[in-house]
């Protein structure tokens, strides 16, 4: 399948969406959105796809939502059509898991998007922002929320209230990416992060996806018992049983995603 504004290749179990409008820095137009909702709808649906990774330019993850496609939008237009929710939304919902890998530029809904993925591995000349009251608006997609989580409410502000960047290093520092890899060479070492996770039993990193989701969304005592429950649940799996086996064989596993 082939796509104006994404390209789709598989590395194995790994499928990586790569975002490809490189004249508008990525910037997210409502083409590029569809083309993401069918890229993933694609590969969730492919049985050989363990693992997404969303990625863009050395230059720009993406620029943000595209200035130019909302400029003259009215409040009616932007209410009566939902603006930033339908695919937006996609990315989060994601039942796979999916890495965001940032080089470059990640702004406002770029910097929204690379949130919504279950974790982001940055580049070393990443940048993030919310400059959007640079331009006489407020993040859309999910930025004063999820960038309050992650970072917390003084430089969630920080951010949010000056519309700076920050480099990689920085936000390694602030908790909003895992990890900062060389430029060079990023790519390759975000597909073998994607493979090391996809190598391991589909069932039970759905389980510890799920379960590390729902601690932003409940109490800590609602939380820990959830997870106790799925951590019941993953002994059903005979990939538990094969995986503490080969542990106690001193051999490698062999899951079968049952
Ligand atoms: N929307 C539309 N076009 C964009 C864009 C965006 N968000 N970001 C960059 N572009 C376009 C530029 O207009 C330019 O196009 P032309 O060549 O046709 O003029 C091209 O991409 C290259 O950009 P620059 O020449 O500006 O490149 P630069 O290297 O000088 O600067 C930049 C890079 C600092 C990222 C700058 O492009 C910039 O500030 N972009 C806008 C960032 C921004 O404000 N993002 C937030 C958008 S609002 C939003 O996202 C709302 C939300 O929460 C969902």
């Amino acid at each position: 399948m082939s796509y104006e504004n994404v390209l789709v290749e598989k590395h194995g179990e790994v499928g990586v969406i790569t975002l490809n409008r490189p004249k508008a820095l990525n910037a997210l137009c409502a083409s590029l959105i569809q083309d993401l909702g069918a890229a993933l709808e694609a590969l969730e649906a492919d049985d050989e796809v363990g693992v997404l990774v969303l990625i863009g330019s050395d230059k720009a993850f993406a620029a943000g939502a595209d200035i130019k496609e909302m400029k003259d939008k009215t409040f009616v237009e932007a209410y009566r059509e939902n603006f930033i929710t339908d695919g937006w939304e996609r990315v989060s919902q994601c039942n796979k898991p999916i890495i965001a890998a940032v080089s470059g530029y990640a702004l406002g809904g770029g910097c929204e998007m690379a949130m919504m993925c279950d974790f982001i591995l940055a580049a070393d000349n990443a940048k993030f922002g919310q400059p959007e009251v640079t331009i006489g608006t407020i993040p859309g997609a999910g930025g004063t929320q999820r960038l309050t989580r992650l970072v917390g409410k003084s430089k969630a502000m920080d951010m949010c209230l000056t519309g700076r960047m920050m480099d990689a290093e920085e936000a390694e520092r602030a908790g909003l990416v895992s990890r900062v890899l060389p430029l060079e060479g990023f790519k390759d070492e975000v597909i073998q992060v994607a493979q090391s996770i996809a190598a391991l039993s589909r069932p039970v990193i759905r389980l510890a996806k799920d379960a590390v989701d729902s601690a932003l969304e409940t109490t800590l005592t609602e939380g820990v018992r959830l997870e106790r429950k799925m951590f019941h649940a993953s002994f059903a799996f005979e990939d538990k049983f094969e995986g503490m086996n080969a542990f106690a064989e001193k051999r490698k596993p062999a899951f079968k995603n049952r």
